[in-house]
């Protein structure tokens, strides 16, 4: 685990760090309201109980040990759990609140408005343009393409670099070059909120502080959900950051629980559970 000694810093370049005034919790406007959500695989509970609200225009992270259902958890945004045959989601999740997983809701629709990228940026054996244009075209969307594909390059960042070369391999990109394509992949079906599972992991050293600047600009238009094993990186992107911990149960049975969930700035000064305390600080994970 990445946890150091070092005094974790709250928004550490004060021009881009997660606002310090927060609208006060009544002025917020709730994307997702998750109450006791659960996930299995077969028999497994992998992760129970889960009761969290997630903000729009606020980036929220998730953070805490591996195994403690992060993955599993963020999955349940864009019904991606529906994919693997043994997962199965418990409990209500509403998006804007309507039930996310009422029978009358699409889940192909669903990934259009809540769009996801991975730890492995996975762009498609094609050009530059043809991975930004795929969704548009599948969707049959509406207006220009050229445009549409410029203003998600635009959004994530990355079209300065890529504008002269749209229609060489996506492949031929740097690694942090891909996952803002990636990022620009997902946006360019207009989504509202973007999901990020361990965005920067697989990234080189220096990629990571792009894709946070990212998020934080993101933010102003979408809402964004991180997973992230690096708590600095949690401190100076999240506004809201939930931390899970792993239970281990009869027979060694290993489930993740939400321990503790407030803003940013709070778990990481002033946590209210010694087990959140013990992990910011590095005595734990
Ligand atoms: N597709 C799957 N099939 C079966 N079990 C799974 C699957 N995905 C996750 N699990 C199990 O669910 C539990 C939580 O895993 P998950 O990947 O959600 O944790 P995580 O917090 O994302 O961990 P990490 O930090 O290592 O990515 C683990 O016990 C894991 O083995
Ligand atoms: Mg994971």
């Amino acid at each position: 685990m990445d946890a150091t000694a070092a005094p974790i810093r709250i928004g550490a370049d004060p021009g881009m760090a997660a606002s310090p005034a927060l609208p006060p919790p009544e002025a917020r406007e709730i994307v997702f309201g998750v109450r006791g959500a659960s996930v299995h695989y077969g028999t497994h509970l992998a992760l129970r109980d889960v009761d969290l609200d997630v903000y729009r225009n606020f980036v929220t992270a998730f953070i805490g040990p591996s195994g403690c259902g992060k993955s599993s958890f963020i999955r349940c945004f864009n019904r991606l759990n529906d994919l693997i045959p043994t997962a199965r989601v418990g409990g209500q999740i509403t998006y804007h609140g309507e039930d996310l997983y009422a029978p009358a809701v699409d889940a192909v629709e669903v990934r259009q408005r809540i769009g996801m990228v991975f730890q492995k940026p996975n762009p498609f054996p094609k050009s530059i343009y043809d991975n930004i244009a795929f969704g548009p075209r599948v969707l049959g969307m509406k207006g220009g393409l050229d445009e549409r594909v410029e203003q998600a390059l635009q959004r994530a960042a990355i079209w300065d670099e890529v504008k002269d070369r749209l229609k060489t391999p996506a492949l031929s990109l740097s690694g942090g070059q891909q996952q803002r394509l990636c990022i620009a992949r997902a946006l360019a079906t207009d989504p509202d909120v973007l999901l990020m599972d361990e965005p920067c992991s697989a990234l080189d050293p220096i990629a990571p502080a792009k894709i946070e600047e990212l998020m934080l600009e993101l933010r102003r238009d979408f809402t964004v959900i991180v997973v992230t094993h690096n708590m600095q990186q949690a401190a100076r992107v999240a506004d809201m950051t939930a931390f899970f911990t792993v239970e281990v149960g009869d027979e060694g049975r290993r489930t993740g629980i939400l321990i503790e969930y407030d803003e940013t700035a709070r778990m990481f000064t002033n946590p209210q559970d010694s087990r959140t305390e013990a992990y910011v600080t590095g005595r734990f994970g």
